[in-house]
């Protein structure tokens, strides 16, 4: 069992231990049958599959990617319309090399305007997939990646202003994993032990069709992972490393295994940490990633172990639990986990402070997601403002590195922050030094309501206006986004 005090210190608010539910752990109970109850762990995960250059020169991988309406099997024998790009819920991963350019040829077929964010990329302002700067119906859009960053479990999605909570909702997400042969020497485990997991919520009605209504967290409960309500995979005893990535417009996950064994928490949003930190409970909020390594060679071949969720909103019975570890026999394993995984890049001496306060209109109980009612008209912003796409709310001077203070002023909603262009590094959760899993090099951070965190960003890459925003999507959606220049 996961104490309260291992959560306490994790320096997870009220707002999730509030909603802490054991019985989220207190596993093999009788569930309650609705008509709408999918079963749990009856499905094998699948994995999205690689996507595969149309062409290959010396220095560039194309792709071709066309933006369309697909089918997914979202619950078990229902076909579900989706969005995607190229067909699937996630589509396709991008698997992308360090130093490799990547040039990604969209199409977009589908009604609305979209476009392809590359999140936790530093690429050009052209290239970066903005919510004004979109592919119209039959337009076409090649966004270029240099990939001339650490490795990472990157991802890719719509970004299109006004409906990109909706696009990302129905679909519009893949991965994108940037890889680094100084990273692949390190020995952790790799090709089928090496498994992303796509975690997001869903509303299916009776038919098994999306439901997507603005901020309506509570009855998105159906757990989906790569694309499958509550899938089981086989592993065998051996370790895996796990690419936890949380394409969820409002859910965060708060993970555990149900014995409470420890994972090793390898890597976060922009790429390894320093050392593999243990511990036996990752939180993942929506946009941010954290790499873990498994280790399934202490368990009888026939263990069954669920990843658990521990918060809601939702009925926990369902979102209390995301996928079920079924073990196998022995397998031969030479990966290793090193104990230095590699040298995190400097942090120099910030010389500008800001301030960011995060708020947003929180209506009687007001939680997120209670019924969802109202919230069409209900705005989110940061330091006062919603987002206009005319107004620059932060000037940089290229080169410089900040310091920057987050505030969550809400007293029931979660928020994060995350930033494009550049990794952030993470230096306080309400005044103490943040947990070993967050000191890597992030994107995304998560806000309990009352919470702060200072960071430092240092903005040497590329010129231009970015925004910065709230990754609930269903927030940014409702304004709370911001613009920086780098000048
Ligand atoms: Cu994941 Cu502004 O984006
Ligand atoms: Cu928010």
């Amino acid at each position: 069992m996961i104490a309260r005090r291992t959560l306490l210190q994790l320096g997870l608010g009220a707002g999730v231990l509030g909603t802490v539910a054991s019985p989220a752990l207190a596993l093999g109970g009788a569930r309650p049958r609705s008509a709408a109850a999918v079963p749990h762990f009856t499905r094998p995960l699948t994995v999205p599959p690689v996507l595969r250059p149309v062409r290959r020169t010396r220095d560039t991988d194309h792709y071709l990617v066309v933006v369309r309406r697909a089918l997914a099997e979202l619950v078990p024998g229902v076909r579900t319309e989706v969005l995607s790009y190229g067909g699937g819920l996630p589509g396709p991963t991008i698997s992308a090399t360090r130093g490799r350019r990547a040039a990604v040829h969209h199409v977009n077929t589908l009604a609305d305007p979209v476009s392809a964010h590359l999140h936790g990329g530093a690429n050009p302002v052209e290239h970066d997939g903005g919510m004004m700067d979109t592919v119209p119906r039959g337009g076409r859009r090649t966004y270029v990646y240099e990939n001339d960053q650490s490795a990472a479990s990157l991802w890719v999605h719509d970004h299109a202003h006004h409906v990109e909570s909706e696009h990302v909702y129905r679909g519009l997400s893949h991965l994108y994993l940037l890889r680094d042969p100084a990273e692949d020497a390190l020995g952790l485990p790799s090709g089928r032990y090496d498994v992303p997991l796509v975690l997001r919520d869903a509303r299916l009605d009776e038919r098994g069709r999306l439901v997507y209504e603005l901020d309506d967290a509570e009855q998105r409960s159906t757990v989906l992972v790569n694309g499958r309500a509550w899938p089981y995979l086989d592993v065998a005893a051996r370790k895996y490393r796990l690419r936890l990535v949380n394409a969820s417009n409002l859910r965060t996950f708060v993970l555990a295994l149900s014995d409470g064994a420890p994972l090793q928490v390898i890597a976060s949003d922009g790429g390894l940490l320093e050392r593999p930190f243990p511990t036996p409970v990752v939180v993942v909020s929506p946009g941010e990633r954290v790499e873990v390594v498994a280790d399934f060679s202490g368990y009888a071949p026939g263990t069954q172990l669920v990843l658990a969720n521990m918060t809601g909103p939702g009925p926990m019975d369902q979102v209390g639990e995301v996928l079920r570890f079924h073990v196998g026999a022995p397998a031969p394993d030479d990966s290793r986990v090193p104990e230095v995984l590699r040298a995190l890049p400097p942090l120099p001496e910030p010389t500008v402070r800001r301030e960011f306060v995060l708020s947003m209109d929180e209506p009687g109980t007001g939680h997120a997601g209670h019924g969802g009612h109202g919230a069409e008209g209900r705005s989110g912003t940061i330091n006062g403002r919603t987002f206009d796409p005319a107004r620059i709310d932060t000037r940089v001077r290229w080169g410089t590195t900040e310091h920057w203070t987050v505030t969550n002023a809400g007293a029931t909603v979660p928020h994060n922050f995350h930033l494009h262009l550049a990794q952030f590094r993470l230096l306080t959760r309400d005044g103490r030094p943040v947990d070993p899993t967050e000191a890597g090099e992030k994107d995304t951070v998560l806000l309990f309501p009352g919470q702060t965190v200072t960071l430092q960003a240092t903005f040497d890459t590329h010129r231009g206006v970015y925004p910065y925003h709230c990754h609930l999507v269903d927030h940014a959606a409702m304004g709370m986004t911001g613009q920086l220049e780098v000048v």
